[in-house]
């Protein structure tokens, strides 16, 4: 199956009050067993990649090939959009043009002027294209990609304004933080997210930061407008834990265990495992 938009994905589960995962990827392999993982659960869902992933995968277009075919070779069957994560202006431009099907502008750092300019550039440009278009407001809190945001609580008057310009789904900072979430942490900010559903109109939400979140805060946020979870620290976690252990249980001593394909699989498999939990966790899985 082609590449899809993930506009009409999202959609769905923002009418039928399920959530949309979204995997970022780093390498062929996490490609592979995330891909795994959602044609069991058969799940629609969204493979995505930060600009420092795609670089070091080898430019935007090589992640386009690689999960072009890898989705032709393994013969997946569930709809699977390409998002381009926190995008910058430039990114999200070269994202549009090598084959993504969906890019989101990341201008949260800028004045809300500049934002609104250069969301609206790249709304129309991806929108003439069919591609969808997530934009930010209010940072995310937590480090991702080397880049530290404060995570506020985004403003409702500039979520719409946002909004408004016709952005397919927003990302809203509502407490929510990147990476591992401290012990002290306060948890997702329910009214806040309630009145930006009401001055959107009810728009599809973005949850950034979902690794470690309490499945019941998900599935609260999703009956508040979350149609959409991004999943990356979590599937590191997964993938870092199996391949010590391995490791550790000497595992890598054994007969040729040191060949990477060995030395790797527990890593994978678990990232393919924590994948199928989380589709059945956020209600995707057996919508495709
Ligand atoms: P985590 O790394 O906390 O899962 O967040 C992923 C994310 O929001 C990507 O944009």
């Amino acid at each position: 199956m082609a590449l899809v938009s993930a506009k009409e994905m999202i959609d769905k589960a923002h009418a039928g009050h399920y959530a949309i995962p979204a995997f970022n990827t780093n390498n062929l392999e996490w490609t592979k067993s995330i891909l795994a993982g959602i044609q069991e659960a058969n799940s629609p869902s969204i493979i995505q990649v930060s600009e420092g992933a795609a670089k070091y995968m080898g430019g935007y277009k090589m992640v386009v090939d690689i999960l072009t075919d890898l989705i032709d070779s393994m013969g997946i069957t569930v709809p699977v959009a390409l998002h381009l994560d926190h995008g910058t202006f430039d990114g999200a431009k070269k994202c549009i043009e090598v084959g993504f099907t969906s890019v989101m502008f990341d201008g949260s750092h800028f004045a809300i002027d500049e934002n609104i300019a250069k969301s609206k550039e790249i709304l129309e440009l991806a929108h003439s294209k069919g591609i969808s278009v997530e934009c930010e407001v209010g940072g995310i809190g937590g480090t991702e990609d080397g880049v530290t945001s404060n995570g506020e609580l985004a403003d409702p008057a500039e979520c719409k304004t946002i909004a408004d310009l016709g952005v397919d789904f927003l990302a809203a900072g509502i407490g929510n933080i990147h990476g591992k979430y401290p012990a002290n942490w306060a948890g997702l900010n329910f009214d806040r997210l309630a009145e930006i559903k009401a001055a959107i109109n009810d728009k599809p939400i973005v949850l950034h930061g979902g690794s470690g979140i309490p499945f019941d805060q998900v599935h609260k946020a999703v009956t508040l407008g979350v149609s959409k979870v991004n999943i990356n620290t979590e599937l590191q976690l997964e993938f870092a834990a199996a391949t010590r252990k391995y490791i550790e249980e000497g595992k890598d001593q054994e007969g040729k265990g040191y060949d990477p394909r060995k030395l790797l699989k527990p890593g994978f498999d678990a990232i393919t495992a924590k994948v199928v939990e989380l589709c059945k966790a956020y209600g995707s899985a057996g919508q495709a």
